[in-house]
């Protein structure tokens, strides 16, 4: 596990270092399941760098990642990666960006770390491990009264008026929270639970990429999942709740309409 661990944090401060490059240039974009999903060139080149570096290290290794990828399959260790997990932040040069990898057996996650190079922080935890940023352990916060939770969600691409598109639970919400944030990683989102800058995060239709490192580091940072609509989704991906455990409860009933 240390050794899968060491390789993932310095191939990812390697990938960091080339979306810090790639900043502050002008990035030709296309659009994938619509209007608002966007792919940059700097995505499809981290993830290249990603998946050659991985293939050559571990070839009996599955890879699944965000952008296209011939030959994407899990396998008995399978790695999920996201080059660019928050791409429309990055698309602005809004700093808000990570590059989000875990490595999962059949259980889940064993290992995840995610690297915003903007300010080159490293986030990581291993299962049973506990989770960890360069300063130390990551521990969830103590906050546990709504009122003074500060609270962070994301909305799916797919979102026109009358869709799933999450504006129902966030209207239910606000007027309960100290604050709600809409930060545009969900993996730095998760990773910012962990750390307890954030008392709770949820959102819906997340892809594994975007959720298995996070997730992980919530729970070893002492933090509360509960997965929500997640039909389908590779180690409950789809749908989550993530909190600090204490307003865990009091924050799924708003979302729940109970
Ligand atoms: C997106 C970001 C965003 C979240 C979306 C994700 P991308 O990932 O994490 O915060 O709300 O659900 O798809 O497209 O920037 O990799
Ligand atoms: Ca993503
Ligand atoms: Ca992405």
């Amino acid at each position: 596990m240390q050794d899968y661990l060491a390789f993932c944090q310095q191939l990812i401060q390697e990938a960091g270092q080339m979306l810090r490059d790639q900043l502050a240039v002008t990035h030709r974009v296309t659009r994938k399941s619509s209007t608002f999903d966007l792919v940059t060139e700097v995505d499809e080149a981290v993830q290249q760098l990603l998946v050659q570096r991985i293939r050559s290290q571990f070839p009996e290794h599955g890879i699944v990642a965000e952008e296209a990828l011939a030959e994407s399959e899990a396998s008995d260790l399978t790695w999920y990666i996201d080059p660019l997990d928050g791409t429309t932040n990055y698309w602005h040069r809004v700093p808000f960006f990570c590059t989000s990898m875990a490595l999962c057996d059949h259980d889940g996650p064993l290992l995840g770390v995610i690297y915003a190079p903007a300010n080159d922080e490293l986030f990581w935890a291993t299962r049973g491990g506990g989770a960890f940023n360069r300063h130390g352990p990551l521990q969830v916060s103590h906050i546990d009264r709504l009122e003074q939770s500060l609270i962070v969600t994301g909305f799916p691409y797919q979102r026109a008026p009358g869709t799933d598109n999450n504006l129902t639970e966030f209207t239910r919400v606000v007027p309960h929270v100290q604050g709600i944030r809409r930060s545009g990683s969900a993996a730095l989102d998760l990773a910012y639970v962990a750390a307890g800058r954030f008392d709770g995060y949820w959102e819906f239709y997340l892809k594994p990429w975007d959720a298995l490192a996070g997730q992980l580091m919530v729970s070893e940072a002492g933090g509360h999942l509960s997965i929500v609509r997640s039909e389908g989704a590779i180690h409950g991906a789809g749908g989550m709740l993530a909190t600090n455990g204490r307003i865990h409860g009091a924050l799924r009933d708003l979302l729940t309409g109970e």
